[in-house]
């Protein structure tokens, strides 16, 4: 029910609601750079100017940069996993358009920003219309392409649980949710069978791929999805490996939290090389992810630590992580002093924290009949694109 009085913003039960909520801001935004055009020539670069700049200047290199990724990794995958027939060609024919508009758009939207840059400091007032121009239309056509499309197909067969998930991974990408390890299942009972993988199923980006096999991993109900095993090596060349929990995956790799002098930390401090694996037999499917780690920054590592439950922040200071001990009850000791020595309000340590393993290389393997495998393999390039390739089973 809407209400005409007031422009309140949908809530995030509606993630397709709140994704058309950000088309109205960029029209607006979009306004504005039009309003530019023909303000800068008569008043130049003034004080109205440089705050409309500056509006402008923080909603694209922000905002929209959020708003692509909720439909990169998000949302795209989550139709491509559940659309079929009509709606499965649709999208087909859509989707590589709409990842190929928003490169083209973050491009086009660079030389603006450059623009803008003199215009917001009140140091120049020359704003080039055609490229403006050209920005406006592909965004509009653009917006208007997924409204027509794409929302109504989201609408449509999307369940309720996939729209909380939508919407959690959407507030947790702008920071208004702590990460989860798990997601309620219950009603996404699906049968994927046995399936194949080929050069044309694979999107262009190995995390977008990630997620659609995510999303179909919690929707199949696999046993712990986000459980991984992450494969560290020393100075002294003798691997080891762990299971840990995934808590969150987007464009700059894939996080998860433990204690920085546990074995893996020390290992990490020495060569931060290193591979996660996700195996999901249910599916008949494996993912192993390689790269280079790094920590999280402290802001994230809070934002997580304080959304564990109080016990599981206390158990986290109290333990020494791969260290000895006598026995339980030395542990317990530990925790009751760290209990009584925090209360409810423990502080973060320095030595517990999240790592972010950030892929070059990611290789999705589809279990097929007698052993005749699939695997696709993505392999990241020196400017940034990845290449992709079928390897033998
Ligand atoms: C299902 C599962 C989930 C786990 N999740 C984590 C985790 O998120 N973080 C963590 O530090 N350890 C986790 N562990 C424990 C690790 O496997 C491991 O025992 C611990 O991190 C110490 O490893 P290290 O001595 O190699 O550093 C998990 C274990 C299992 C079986």
């Amino acid at each position: 029910m809407s209400n005409s009085l007031i422009d309140t913003a949908p809530g995030y039960d509606q993630p397709i609601a709140v994704l058309k909520h950000c088309h109205d801001k960029i029209r607006k935004q979009l306004q504005t750079l039009q309003n530019l055009l023909s303000h800068l020539p008569r008043h130049g670069a003034d004080a109205a100017a440089q705050q409309a700049a500056q509006a402008v200047q923080k909603y694209f290199n922000k905002a929209a940069h959020l708003h692509h990724a909720d439909e990169e990794i998000d949302l795209l995958p989550m139709l491509d996993a559940t659309a079929e027939g009509e709606d499965a060609v649709l999208l087909r024919s859509l989707a590589p358009a709409i990842l190929e508009q928003h490169q083209q758009m973050d491009k086009d939207w660079n030389i603006i920003n450059s623009q803008l840059d003199k215009v917001a400091n009140g140091s120049s007032a020359a704003l080039d219309a055609s490229d403006v121009g050209r920005f406006v239309q592909a965004y509009t056509s653009h917006m208007e392409t997924e409204e027509a499309h794409i929302a109504p197909m989201a609408k449509r067969i999307l369940s309720p649980a996939q729209m909380s998930i939508l919407g959690e991974a959407m507030q947790q990408r702008r920071g208004l949710l702590p990460s989860s390890g798990g997601i309620a299942l219950a009603d996404l009972r699906m049968d994927y069978g046995r399936a194949s993988l080929s050069e044309a199923d694979t999107l262009g980006d190995p995390i977008a791929q990630f997620a659609k096999w995510f999303h179909e991993a919690m929707k199949a109900q696999v046993n712990e999805p986000n459980a991984m095993s992450v494969a560290t090596v020393g100075k002294d060349g003798r691997p080891s490996s762990r299971i840990v929990l995934i808590k969150q995956y987007d464009e700059r790799g894939f996080t998860w939290y433990t204690n920085y002098q546990s074995l893996k930390g020390q290992q990490l401090a020495e060569n931060p090389q290193a591979a996660i694996l996700f195996f999901w037999p249910e599916l008949e499917r494996q993912v192993r992810i390689e790269g280079r780690v790094e920590q999280t920054s402290a802001e994230d590592s809070d934002k997580y630590f304080y959304s564990r439950p109080l016990k599981s922040q206390l158990a986290a200071i109290a333990s020494q992580q791969s260290q000895p001990i006598a026995d339980r009850g030395q542990m317990e000791v530990h925790y009751a002093a760290v209990e009584a020595a925090s209360g409810d309000k423990p502080q973060r340590p320095a030595h517990w924290g999240g790592y972010r393993l950030v892929p070059d290389r990611v290789e999705f393997w589809q279990g097929r009949a007698s052993r005749f495998h699939d695997r696709i393999v993505y392999t990241l390039q020196a400017d940034g694109s990845w290449t992709k390739e079928r390897i033998q089973p």
